[in-house]
C-alpha cells in the first residue's frame, strides 16, 4: 500500500484555515491555494534521491550533493489542479506540466474525461498529480488510470482537502500511488462534498458559479 500522509506544518494548517473561510475571496483563495501548494512541494520532495558531484569551491574541489533520479513532472487535474501548478513549479521549476481534463458529473458524481495533454516521456518521470479536492475519489482514480495507461509508474498524488471515501477508494484502485494532503476531513455529503471542506475549489479559485 502507498503511503498517506498528512502534511502538518503549522503554515499549512495554518493557509488551509484560511482558504476554509467562506469569506476569503477569490484573490486571496488563488494566493494562499499557491502558497500551500509551494509548501507541499517542499514536503512531497522530501525523498527525492540524491548523488555525489564533485564541484569546486572558491576554496578547493568538494564533494556535494545534487538531485539525481528521475525528473519531474506536474499533472494538474484540470479545473481546480491549475491552481496549485505555479506553488509547486516555484520549488520545482524545471518540472514539466501535463493536464488532465476533468469534470465531475454533479447528478451522478462520476467524473468524466474531457482532455489529456502530457509530456511525452512520462514513463521516465516522477508525477505528482495534483487537485486540491480529494472528495469520492473518482476523478483522481481516473486521472491516474490515464496516466498509467500512457505509461505513467510513478505517481504521487496532492491535494489540500481529502475525505476519508476517497482516500480509500483511490488507496483500493491504485496501491502504489502515495496520497499527501494538508486536511483530512471528516466526510462528504449527500452532494458529494467534503465536509467541512472549502466549497467548490474550482469555483473558487476562478470565481466562477
Ligand atoms: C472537483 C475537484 C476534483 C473533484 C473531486 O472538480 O477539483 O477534481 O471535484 O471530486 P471526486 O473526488 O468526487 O472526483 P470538479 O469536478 O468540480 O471540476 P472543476 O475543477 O472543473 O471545477
Ligand atoms: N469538489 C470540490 O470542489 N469540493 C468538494 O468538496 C468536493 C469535490
Amino acid at each position: 500500500m502507498g503511503k498517506f500522509q498528512v502534511i502538518d506544518h503549522p503554515l499549512i494548517q495554518h493557509k488551509l484555515t484560511i482558504i476554509r473561510d467562506k469569506n476569503c475571496g477569490t484573490k486571496e483563495f488563488r494566493e494562499v491555494v499557491n502558497e500551500i501548494a509551494m509548501l507541499m512541494a517542499y514536503e512531497v520532495s522530501r525523498d527525492m534521491p540524491l548523488e555525489d558531484v564533485v564541484i569546486e569551491t572558491p576554496m578547493g574541489k568538494s564533494t556535494q550533493k545534487k538531485l539525481s533520479g528521475k525528473k519531474v513532472a506536474i499533472v494538474p487535474i484540470l479545473r481546480a489542479g491549475i491552481g496549485m501548478v505555479d506553488g509547486m513549479l516555484s520549488l520545482i521549476p524545471a518540472a514539466k506540466v501535463g493536464h488532465i481534463g476533468m469534470y465531475r458529473d454533479h447528478d451522478t458524481l462520476e467524473p468524466v474525461e474531457y482532455f489529456v495533454k502530457l509530456p511525452s516521456d512520462i514513463s521516465t518521470r516522477q508525477l505528482f498529480v495534483v487537485d486540491p479536492m480529494l472528495a469520492t475519489g473518482g476523478s483522481a482514480i481516473l486521472a491516474v488510470d490515464a496516466l498509467k495507461r500512457r505509461g505513467g509508474n510513478n505517481i504521487k498524488f496532492v491535494c489540500l482537502v481529502a475525505a476519508p471515501e476517497g482516500i480509500k477508494a483511490l488507496q483500493e484502485a491504485h496501491p502504489d500511488v502515495d496520497i499527501y494532503t494538508a486536511g483530512l476531513d471528516d466526510h462528504l455529503n449527500e452532494d458529494g462534498y467534503i465536509v467541512p471542506g472549502l466549497g467548490d475549489a474550482g469555483d473558487r479559485l476562478f470565481g466562477t458559479k
